[in-house]
């Protein structure tokens, strides 16, 4: 089954990632910049296998810098140790304002989930299409269709990337997936102070949330497929598909009207 890359691999969506595909019988190697974390989810994976035990490697680095992503960018590339799914899924939330003079978020925010990606893609990309086969998911956002915030326009960039990426790979063997989650039940929105009360729940309606295992399960049927974007659920296909088809000044409208609900939230 050949080895997967996850960045971000030890919460949420990432770890989710590194479960399913060790349970399909990839070898792991796990990125993210907490080394206890990615003992234990290194840990937990080896002992997960039933018929076999997992090998899982781990990489500390933090994709803010240029030289840590460098170094993961080199194992994407290591020849004699290839990796045959990988997963650009580290990010986080970007809560600073556009206008804010102190723009030391959104650097970090396009360094992780613009700069880092397109680095590590292109160096999966080159390899994958070297021997003829592979799989790149991006993890894009259902809020790049949005016009919320920089994190809108960042992960609108990834789902935009994951497409022209795909193209410049058709024929070579490599599928590029970007998925496009909703709002997912992970630490995200913890670590960004976004909800209040009941853990991941905030001014969501229910019906919204996602659990990363379905989520994930969906989007390797997707992968499996080679298919471009992957949308969990008829919920949240129907929501893009409607965002698609609204007009533009209605899509800014219904944006305004969240960004609002999410700062009286913060300020309450
Ligand atoms: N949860 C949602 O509702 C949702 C919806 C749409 C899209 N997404 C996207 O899904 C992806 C995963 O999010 P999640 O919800 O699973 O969040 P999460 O539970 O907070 O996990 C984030 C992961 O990224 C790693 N990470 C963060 N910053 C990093 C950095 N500078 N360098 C290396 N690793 C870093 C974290 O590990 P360390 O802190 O140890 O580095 C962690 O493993 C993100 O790209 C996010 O934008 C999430």
């Amino acid at each position: 089954m050949g080895t997967a890359l996850i960045t971000g691999g030890t919460s949420g969506i990432g770890a989710e990632f590194a479960r399913q595909l060790a349970a399909r019988g990839h070898d792991i190697v796990l990125v993210a910049r907490d080394t206890a974390r990615l003992d234990a989810m290194a840990a937990e994976l080896r002992e997960s296998g039933r018929d076999r035990q997992t090998a899982v490697e781990i990489l500390v680095a933090d994709l803010a810098n240029p030289k840590d992503t460098d170094r993961v960018a080199a194992r994407l590339g290591d020849r004699q140790h290839p990796i045959d799914v990988f997963v650009n899924n580290a990010g986080f939330r970007v809560s600073s304002r556009l206008s804010n003079p102190d723009v030391a978020e959104h650097d970090r925010a396009l360094d992780v989930m613009v700069r880092a990606v397109l680095v590590l893609g292109g160096a999966a990309a080159r390899g994958m299409r070297e021997r003829g086969s592979g799989a790149i998911v991006n993890v894009a956002s259902i809020n790049g269709q949005l016009t919320l915030s920089g994190y809108s326009a960042i992960k609108a960039w990834v789902r935009v990337y994951s497409e022209s990426l795909s193209n410049e790979l058709r024929g070579s063997g490599v599928t590029v997936t970007a998925l496009m989650p909703g709002w997912v039940r992970t630490e995200f929105h913890q670590r960004a102070g976004t909800t209040k009360g009941e853990a991941g729940r905030g001014g969501i309606p229910n019906f919204l949330w996602l659990e990363p295992e379905l989520l994930v399960r969906d989007c390797l049927r997707d992968v499996d497929k080679g298919r471009v974007i992957s949308i969990p659920t008829v919920r949240y296909k129907f929501l893009s598909w409607l965002v698609k088809h609204l007009p533009d000044a209605t899509v800014r409208w219904v944006s305004r009207g969240i960004s609002l609900s999410r700062s009286n939230e913060a300020e309450s």
